[in-house]
């Protein structure tokens, strides 16, 4: 019997997804001759009627996908199908509805494609439905545990790197202080990783706190040193010296928004430094644009793996990058465990060995 998949892509989108959409689509149709449904906007394509869903085939699969940024199948943040947002304003559970679709849709398995809430929700979901499911991680923060890499966090990486590129040559024009303001939620390592590409002096992450002072002490040495700029790169998530965190806009999903934290200090530090000080917010630039080739490789080689447990019937396991191999660890391992920067890891030696400032230590 042919077998028949979905594939789906949940929670914010990244580069990359598309990468490994195609790769899911040459791997099962090519090598075993399976066929491949995409379902649209994450689990919601299941649960609304008409269900909505794409048939995936080399016609839709092609080169492109490599190339191309966001996700071909849509995504959602905000329709938890345990919380799912009804007409009349009210959040009703539909994972009836979602489990139901999958098997009017007589599938063998789902590949879901999402970050650490998405994981959650899918393996909830599978073990209330029984629904064959494989995961495939990708975010920007690269915060999910088991993993190296998630897909979306090396192009994100370069994103940042290259705007502190684009922010030197200027900030050397106008003997200025430039602030880099990045996404990652509460996991500092596009920050880190981006700080210590791009150049950057001072480094702030919200797994070490940082000093004011210290910082200005640092700038003011630079200048001292003949040096007539600074670069600072600093995570969303970092606090106010006091230990406040800085917002934007309401929150959902039990989940802060952040931002504004590059513009507090830069209010701080130019009045402390006397120094022309300016900011920049990063923002959703981050997830968008062509993947880099790291994350085509990895997207490519999560997509192919994970066709490949759904063959051996492996279920209820994330695809991983380790070590420069792909391998699975069950899906549960990975939701309660938080990948933040270790502080006293190999990169943060590294950036302080550079004459980095990256915090209290
Ligand atoms: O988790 C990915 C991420 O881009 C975070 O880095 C950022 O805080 C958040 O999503 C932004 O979410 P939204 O797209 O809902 O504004």
């Amino acid at each position: 019997m042919t077998k028949r998949i979905g594939v789906l892509t949940s929670g914010g989108d990244c580069s990359g997804l598309n990468a490994a959409i195609r790769a899911i689509t040459i791997h099962a149709t090519q090598h075993y001759g399976w066929e491949v449904f995409g379902i649209l906007k994450g689990t919601s394509g299941l649960i609304r009627r008409p269900m909505e869903y794409i048939k995936l085939d080399l016609s839709n699969c092609d080169q492109t996908m490599l190339r191309s940024a966001g996700t071909i199948l849509g995504s959602t943040t905000k329709e938890n199908p345990f919380y799912f947002p009804s007409e009349n304003g009210q959040k009703i559970d539909r994972s009836g509805d979602a489990i139901s679709g999958y098997h009017q849709l007589k599938l063998d398995a789902i590949i879901a494609i999402g970050g650490d809430g998405s994981m959650r929700i899918n393996s909830s979901l599978a073990k209330k439905g029984d629904i064959n499911l494989v995961c495939i991680p990708k975010t920007i923060d690269n915060d999910l545990a088991q993993t190296d890499f998630s897909i979306g966090y090396n192009t994100a990486v370069s994103v940042a790197t290259e705007a502190l590129d684009r922010l030197q040559p200027t900030a050397a024009s106008h003997q200025r202080v430039m602030i880099l303001e990045v996404m990652g939620r509460d996991a500092g390592h596009i920050a880190l990783s981006a700080g210590i590409a791009g150049g950057a002096d001072v480094i702030l992450i919200p797994e070490i706190p940082y000093e004011l002072g210290a910082i200005c002490d640092h700038i003011q040495k630079i200048t001292s040193s003949g040096r007539n700029f600074s670069l600072i790169i600093v995570s969303e998530a970092v606090k106010t010296e006091s230990g406040n965190a800085v917002l934007r806009g309401t929150s959902y999903n039990d989940r802060p928004r952040y931002g504004g934290i590059s513009q507090y200090l830069c209010t701080e530090l130019e009045e402390r430094i006397k120094a022309d000080t300016r900011f920049t917010v990063l923002g959703h630039v981050q997830r968008g644009g062509q993947p880099n080739a790291q994350d085509r490789i990895i997207a490519t080689a999560f997509g192919v793996k994970a066709v490949d447990l759904v063959a051996a019937k492996t279920f209820g396991e994330m695809v991983v990058w380790r070590n420069n191999q792909v391998e699975s660890v069950p899906i549960d391992s990975t939701i309660d465990t938080y990948n933040a920067v270790d502080p006293h890891g190999m990169l943060i030696k590294t950036a302080k060995a550079m004459g980095i400032y990256v915090g209290k230590l």
